[in-house]
């Protein structure tokens, strides 16, 4: 990984933890540059890309395919559903044959944690690897466009006082966030059911009740009940915890003025939100969404600058 007069190049992108702040600022103000027309992308030859999702995806997937088509990559249709993984390939054999086929670029979305160690460790893979999320571990470009949405709001990370809320046991996106918004400065709280926190967060911020600091905070980072990552039963209905630790409209009403509201969605509205606050004024719920094609452009651009 460098970084040559503010341009980023990335061998792959795996974890906010592998990039420097200079590196995320550098993609995040690239990202911006992309929306605002202020940056154009000149491919040295023809270049191809494979998106591989073994987990559902609408957002992550879609728009990695929007960035890589105004990018003028040429995307290698894969489906998992009718793949030879289904025959018992491995992931590894499945992205080493994409690599041989050329694919310049893999970005991948499996259930195992760290699945991608293996192939950007292996010496034989030639495809840049992007995470597109490893289990509960991590979901650097959900990050990175949560960041770019937080930068074009604020212009800056130092001292900004965020809540991280909800799901953190099964959550990629909070992992990946808490790390790197410690990390450039940001005063973090973590609210939501204790059963859901973990003292290995205390490194980052302090778990407190939501309705504590609500009228403190300048972002609220609100994170998807992930039913599909529980073993068993949770101790609250979907009522119960959206009057306990969800933006109700008693909440949204105690933000600061200049507050933000975000999530990664999917949303479970009337759960970790209120139904109609998902398109409320201080809502940047769809702005991350459109967000998230810039900064994918950014880091596919990235991966691609040292390529021969
Ligand atoms: N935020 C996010 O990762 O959404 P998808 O699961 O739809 O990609």
């Amino acid at each position: 990984m460098s970084m040559l007069n503010g341009q980023v190049s990335l061998q792959n992108l795996v974890s906010m933890e592998l990039l420097t702040n200079e590196e995320v600022l550098g993609l995040i103000r690239r990202g911006s540059d992309f929306k605002n027309g202020r940056a154009t992308f000149k491919p040295k030859r023809q270049y191809f890309v494979a998106n591989l999702f073994f987990e559902s995806s609408t957002r992550t997937h879609k728009s990695f395919e929007v960035a890589e088509m105004r990018l003028g990559l040429n995307l290698i249709d894969f489906d998992a559903k009718t793949s030879s993984v289904n025959k018992g390939e491995t992931l590894y054999d499945t992205v080493l044959t994409l690599s041989a086929l050329g694919a310049d670029v893999c970005v991948i979305r499996h259930p195992d944690v760290d699945y991608y160690k293996q192939l950007v460790e292996s010496g034989h893979i030639n495809s840049a690897i992007i995470n597109g999320g490893d289990g509960s571990g991590q979901h650097p470009s959900q990050s990175l466009l949560d960041l770019m949405t937080i930068y074009e709001e604020f212009g800056h990370f130092e001292q900004l006082k965020i809540a991280i809320c909800g799901d953190l046991t099964h959550s990629r996106v909070a992992k990946s966030n808490m790390q790197i918004l410690k990390r450039l400065g940001a005063e973090l709280y973590f609210t939501g059911p204790a059963e859901w926190y973990s003292e290995e967060f205390d490194v980052y911020g302090r778990h407190v009740a939501i309705d504590d600091v609500i009228d403190e905070l300048d972002v609220v980072m609100l994170l998807r009940v992930q039913h599909e990552r529980h073993d068993g039963e949770t101790s609250f209905s979907k009522e119960s915890y959206n009057s306990q630790f969800g933006l109700t409209q008693a909440r949204y009403d105690c933000l600061k003025d200049q507050a933000i509201v975000m999530h990664p969605a999917p949303v479970n509205r009337g759960v970790e939100i209120d139904d109609h606050l998902v398109e409320a004024p201080k809502s940047r719920i769809v702005a991350q969404m459109a967000n998230g094609v810039f900064v994918r452009m950014a880091i596919i651009e990235a991966v691609l600058r040292d390529r021969a």
